[in-house]
This record gives C-alpha cells, structure tokens and sequence, in this order.
C-alpha cells in the first residue's frame, strides 16, 4: 500500500487555497485503491505563530468540520490532532539531532522573517522563536512518524518537504544499518493549482488577510469576498483579458473545460467584471453548498467532532507507537516501559 499524508494548521478559517490546494486533492487521494491516508490538524504547528488559546480551539472545530463536510471518511482514513500524539515530538527530537542548522537557516519562513529584520535595519533574529526556525524539522517527524510516501500540498510546502526529504535521508544513512528506516516523501502538487491567488492577486494566505472563506459566514460571506476580488478598471462591453486576471485563475480551480473557455470567451467579448463575479459565486457554490450544510451540521455537534478526533489518534498511535520504538532502539535509546 501508498500512504498519503497532510496536514493543515490551526491558526485561522479554512480558506478555498486550503480546499483547492490540500483539502480536495488528498480526499480524491484517499479514495483510490490501494491507498492508506493520514490527514490531521496541525495544531503544535499554530502555537509557532498563535499565542491565543481561544482561536486554536475555535480554528481546529471549524478545520474539523471543513475535513469531514468535504468528504473526509474517518473509517477509512486517519484523521487526528497532530497533539494527541506524543509521539510527534518525540521524534522531532530525534530529527532534530541529526539536522543541519545551515539547512533551517535557509527555510523560506525562516529566511523572510531575518530579511525582514534586515530590511527594517534591525538584528537578523529580532522577534523570531526557536518555534518558527525549526518548524521544518516538527513537520518532517509528522510525515516520517507515518512513512507517508506523498504528501498532497500547495507550493509554499514544497520546501518543506525536500527538507523531510533530506532529514529522511541522513537519518537512514546513520542509524539504518543497510534498511531504508525511513521512506522518502514526495510532495505531490498540482502544476495548476499550487497557488491558488487571493483578493489580491498574491498567493490566498491568513497571512495577508486576502482569504476567500470556504464556508464560514455562509453563501453571504462568500459573496462579499468575491466582490472584493480586485479587478482591472475595464468597463462593461469593454474586452477584457482572462489570462492577466486572478479571477479567472479562481474560475479555473472550480471549473470544468467547457466552463474555463465559455468564461475567457465572455471575458473577452465585454462582460462586465460585476457580472464575471456573480458567475464566480454561482460556480463554487454549486460545488462547496452541499458541503456547507453539512459542515453548519457539523459545527452543531461539537462532541461528534471529539469523538471522531479520540478515536482517529487511538488508530493512528497504533502505528506510530510501535514505529517509535523502533527508531528509538535505532539510536541507542532504551524501550519506553
Ligand atoms: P497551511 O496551514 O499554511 O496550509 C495548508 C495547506 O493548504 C495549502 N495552501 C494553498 N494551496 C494553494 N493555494 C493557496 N493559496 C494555498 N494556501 C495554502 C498549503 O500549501 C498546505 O498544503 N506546515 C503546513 C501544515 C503541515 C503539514 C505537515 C503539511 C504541518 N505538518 C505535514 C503536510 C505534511 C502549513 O502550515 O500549511
């Protein structure tokens, strides 16, 4: 069997980039034969940029939630809290020992935070936590505890997983003993869809507050944002140009062959942007509105959700439990009694 892995963090609401980029593709992963999946919150990876307990728990339902009302089933797949199982952080420990500081000192997050600092004429490090520089090494134990062989992410992970890569690597070369301890993961993006756009037209991320929610605040919240796309000034019966709009690349990630060119055809005989929008909402509500009932049915039930997640950790450190052990007698360390 392949296994399947990915993660989402728990520091806000789940947005279309998260759908589009993680959600969607790694349930249709789930679903093929011969396939084992792993799909968890990735709440120790929000307390690197979170310190407000409140928003965690509220982002870990909503992201619960968003994981089953998209199809998620939890009897055939792993779904847990990253924190229910200690032994993630056990064995970022282990990794951590075996990795490069020059590595994390050349990790995307890590390197805009320092130039950052330097751009605003401060020391490299100011503000930044041991949390945010090693956070590579905490997402490497999350797939390597599982062997995951891929690992559905947008682009903005790809980095991260050439790392698991690496520490993968180096960790089997020194404590292996001729077997492979580790399976090398492979990040599996979508050419086209790895950086969904936002608002405004850079990558959709809480971090620049461009998000499209993907069903809090209902149809309504999902229209006002859609409006607030940010379009060129053409006016309606003016041509417009679908490949330099944002817009449309959102239309693509919901639409079908037919429905891309009929959309560009428009664009480019005068349709009015207002109207683009209206057809942008109607487009991915027939696609997420099922789904949003059953997540506000979801929401409802917040001990269904609990249960769901105890019993989803049970499952899952049953294969990390043993597993641990295992790399644990591997360097040199006593069996847990
Ligand atoms: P996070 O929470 O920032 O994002 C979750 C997933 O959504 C994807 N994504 C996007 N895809 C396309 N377009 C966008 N605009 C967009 N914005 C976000 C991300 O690429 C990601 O796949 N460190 C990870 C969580 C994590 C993880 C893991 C992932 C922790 N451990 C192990 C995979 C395997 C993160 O912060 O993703």
């Amino acid at each position: 069997t392949e296994r399947v892995l990915t993660g989402i963090t728990t520091t806000g609401t789940p947005h279309l980039g998260n759908y589009v980029g993680a959600i969607r593709p790694a349930i249709e992963a789930s679903r093929a034969p011969g396939v084992e999946s792993f799909f968890f919150l990735a709440d120790y990876h929000a307390l690197i940029k979170c310190d407000d307990p409140d928003r965690i728990e509220r982002s870990r339902l909503e992201l619960a939630a968003t994981w089953l009302a998209a199809g998620l089933d939890p009897q055939r797949v792993y779904f847990f809290r990253q924190s229910d199982l200690p032994e993630t952080p056990e064995l970022t420990w282990l990794l951590t020992c075996v990795t490069a500081k020059g590595q994390m000192n050349r990790a995307h997050a890590y390197k805009a935070a320092t130039d950052a600092n330097e751009a605003a004429g401060e020391d490299i490090d100011a503000g930044i936590t041991m949390g945010l520089y090693s956070y590579p090494i905490l997402m490497a134990a999350d797939i390597l505890l599982f062997n995951a062989h891929r690992v559905p992410v947008g682009r903005d992970q790809v980095q991260h997983i050439e790392m698991a890569r690496d520490i993968a690597q180096r960790f089997n070369h020194l404590f292996g003993k001729g077997h492979e301890l580790f399976v090398l993961p492979q990040a599996e993006i979508d050419e086209e869809l790895a950086t969904l756009p936002g608002l405004d037209g850079r990558k959709m991320s809480k971090s620049y507050d461009n998000t499209i929610p993907l069903f809090e605040g209902g149809a309504r919240a999902l229209k006002d944002a859609i409006a607030r796309i940010v379009t060129d000034s053409r006016l309606p019966g003016e041509p417009k140009d679908p490949d330099s709009s944002h817009l449309v690349t959102i239309h693509d990630a919901f639409a079908t062959m037919e429905q891309r060119a009929a959309f560009r055809a428009d664009l480019r005989a005068g349709l009015a942007w207002g109207e683009a929008k209206e057809r942008l909402v109607r487009l991915i509500e027939s696609h997420i509105g099922p789904m949003r009932e059953r997540y506000a049915d979801l929401m409802a039930h917040p001990e269904r959700i609990e249960d769901t997640l105890q019993e989803g950790a049970r499952k899952a450190r049953k294969i990390a439990g043993p597993f641990l052990a295992q790399l644990r007698q591997a360097v040199g360390l006593r069996p847990m009694t």
